[in-house]
């Protein structure tokens, strides 16, 4: 990637985020990362912190404006920001679930529209949109946070189709458990239904832990940059399959893994059907 490239990223106040911002500006590009409090953010060194919400049209559309003027374009819009939401689907409200989607669809689709026009101004630019393992693979009890990325994938694969023609494309990069505050800032589903409680319990540590236990952001961010960089193509780095496997092996059900594995990571993820979440009693 030229050393010119004015990048943007959202949600740079912690984790994969700040990570992935701070290796763009170390690579020399121009680096704009949104949080959503300025005054409460801490600098992160080569990156000019823009305030934005991604839930506000209006916060979206003045995060953009300030950055057109700045640097009169954005090559790579990373979209990073997201929240997720632990709870059996029927515990889950209508309004959580749509809290949720506010921000992982409808957030990142906002902050789209708000980029595109000046991209297919320039004829060029890449959108990478971080979805996640659960972006394809079943993950009970976060259901919505999976419905949410889902969507993000289905979006994500339809519009590279359409952008095209104007020289921008479009890659997803799917992440699995990476070290980062999102276990923290995790809510649950305010409604509990006893039936479900057992279950939840082991589900909850289990995604505590092993976000805990998990690598450091930097194998996603070499990810991010590379799929920056890609001409093209929705595609995710060699390390998605293996962290997929970990995936399926931490939750020590019953893989039911077809074909899969080690062959190339090109083909489209859909093909492995993976039954991984029978619960581990
Ligand atoms: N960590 C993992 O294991 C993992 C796995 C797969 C996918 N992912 C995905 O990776 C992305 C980053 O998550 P992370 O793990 O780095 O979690 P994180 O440390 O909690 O960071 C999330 C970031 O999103 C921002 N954000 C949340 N709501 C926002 C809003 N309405 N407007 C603007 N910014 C908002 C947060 O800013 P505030 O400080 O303002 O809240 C924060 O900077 C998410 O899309 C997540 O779904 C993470």
């Amino acid at each position: 990637m030229s050393n010119s490239k004015v990048v943007l990223v959202t949600g740079v106040s912690s984790g994969i985020g700040c990570a992935a911002a701070t290796k763009f500006a170390e690579r020399g590009c121009r680096v704009f990362g949104t949080v959503r409090n300025t005054a409460k953010a801490q600098a992160i060194p080569g990156v000019t912190l823009i305030e934005m919400d991604i839930r506000d049209d209006v916060s979206v559309d003045r995060g953009i404006q300030a950055i057109i003027a700045q640097a009169k374009r954005i090559d790579v819009l990373v979209n990073n920001a997201g929240v997720t939401l632990l709870g059996a689907t029927e515990e889950t409200s209508i309004a959580e679930a749509q809290t949720l989607f506010e921000t992982n669809l409808f957030g990142l689709l906002r902050v789209i529209k708000a980029v595109l026009p000046h991209m297919r101004q320039q004829r060029s630019g890449r959108i990478v949109n971080v979805s996640s393992v659960v972006g394809f693979l079943c993950s009970p009890y976060m259901a919505l946070y999976a419905a949410s990325k889902y969507a993000v994938e289905g979006l994500s694969e339809s519009l590279d189709h359409e952008v095209r023609q104007f020289g921008i494309r479009v890659s997803l990069v799917e992440p699995s458990f990476t070290k980062t505050n999102l276990d923290l800032n995790a809510p649950q589903t305010a409604a509990r239904i006893p039936d479900y409680s057992k279950e939840l319990a082991i589900v909850t540590k289990a995604f505590q832990n092993n976000v805990q236990k998990a690598p450091t952001p930097e194998g996603v961010v070499a990810t991010m940059v590379s799929a920056a960089r890609r001409s093209g193509l929705i595609a995710c780095s060699a390390s998605m399959i293996s962290r997929a496997a970990t995936f399926s092996s931490w939750s020590a059900g019953e893989a039911c893994t077809s074909p899969a594995s080690s062959g190339s990571i090109e083909a489209s993820p859909r093909r492995f059907t993976l039954r991984i979440w029978s619960m581990n009693k």
